[in-house]
């Protein structure tokens, strides 16, 4: 609990820090301005540099991780999807992996129970809180658009309509917003309440639930209660977008809070586990194709071995071979 209750203080020092700073002139600029653009540059070299590293790693050999029969004589049938043999089959896999969280999907949880007898059974919350959760996020983040992009995108547009489906009085009451919150609750108290789960936490677990946690509750409260000026809003991010920055006037508190949080989470992110969203695409147990029986694949760094092969050897021994009674493959 030390853990969670550390990581809470950190990330709530963050929003407090951020709204007193906002209350002091000339300090402003610096969280509105110079925080955003050091995080961002921060989230760009940091990708930047998590990507290349991972993209020079070598791969000599296939080594997708798969459930399912390979490909190799025409009479054993094999899978396609669960054991892909080429890239179409592996893009297929790859794209139920991340639009669905299909492996996510078969997770089972184990328990005691009396006897003792070790019971395993299907875990289907886990799987919900996460697709609802990472969709929320990225409806949310489409949405923002229509605070850096004039004309507001189509996508924008037609996203916030379908979202706030549920219009119950003004402003309009986005359904991302409950299920972010809701996601990111049930995600905290598993961690929490499981004692397996709370075993294994680091207190950089807790530290990415809360902040992602404070960046929704600060949104939604500006949304729903704080009632930030959206102009206002608007002219800063456009300014930031387009490198003419200026300090936003009369947006609040909460305003500022919310910016500095989520230029936090921009500049956490490279060094996070949060980088799982860059990884997976570049995992080589998920993007390749398993081939390994068709398909000989040589380390392309093997040192040279002199080879003596089985032909060069019978080419050698063929007439004592013969001589001897023994078979040959060419007489
Ligand atoms: C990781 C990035 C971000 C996340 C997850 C996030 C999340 C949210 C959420 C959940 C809301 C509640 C209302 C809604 O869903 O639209 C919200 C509102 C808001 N956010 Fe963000 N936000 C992010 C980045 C930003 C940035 C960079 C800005 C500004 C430069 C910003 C400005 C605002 C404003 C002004 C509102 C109030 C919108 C309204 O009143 O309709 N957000 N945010």
């Amino acid at each position: 609990m030390k853990k969670a209750a550390g990581s809470l203080i950190c990330v709530i020092a963050i929003a407090l820090a951020a709204a007193a700073a906002a209350r002091i002139h000339g300090i402003q600029a610096v969280i509105a301005i110079g925080v955003p653009y050091a995080a961002f540059a921060v989230l760009l070299l940091g990708l930047s540099w998590r990507v290349i590293r991972w993209s020079l790693a070598p791969v000599p050999f296939r080594i997708p991780t798969v459930c399912g029969q390979e490909k190799s004589l025409p009479w054993i049938r094999s899978n396609w999807l669960e054991s892909p043999h080429n890239t179409a089959g592996a893009i297929a896999r790859m794209a139920l992996e991340v639009l669905a969280f299909r492996s996510l999907f078969r997770n089972t949880g184990s328990r005691l129970e009396q006897g003792p007898r070790l019971v395993y059974r299907e875990a289907k919350w886990l799987w919900l809180a996460a697709i609802a959760f990472h969709w929320s996020l990225l409806v949310i983040l489409l949405r923002h658009l229509r605070l850096f992009v004039e004309p507001v995108p189509k996508v924008a547009l037609l996203l916030a309509r379908l979202d706030g489906f549920f219009q119950v009085g003004a402003p309009v009451f986005y359904i991302t917003d409950a299920l972010i919150l809701a996601a990111l609750l049930y995600l905290l108290q598993r961690r929490m309440r499981d004692p397996q789960v709370r075993y294994i936490s680091l207190f950089t677990d807790y530290f990415a639930l809360f902040l992602l946690l404070s960046i929704a509750v600060s949104g939604v409260w500006m949304r729903y209660f704080a009632r930030t000026d959206i102009i206002a809003v608007k002219q800063f991010a456009i300014g930031l977008a387009i490198f003419a920055p200026a300090a936003p006037k009369g947006v609040g508190a909460w305003f500022y809070a919310h910016l500095a949080l989520v230029s936090m989470l921009a500049a956490y992110l490279p060094f996070s586990k949060l980088m799982h969203m860059g990884g997976v695409f570049l995992s080589p147990t998920r993007n390749l194709a398993n081939n390994n029986r068709a398909k000989r694949h040589v380390n392309p760094w093997n040192a040279p071995v002199k080879v003596h092969t089985y032909e060069e050897w019978e080419d050698e021994f063929r007439e004592k071979m013969v001589a001897a009674g023994l078979p040959v493959e060419r007489p």
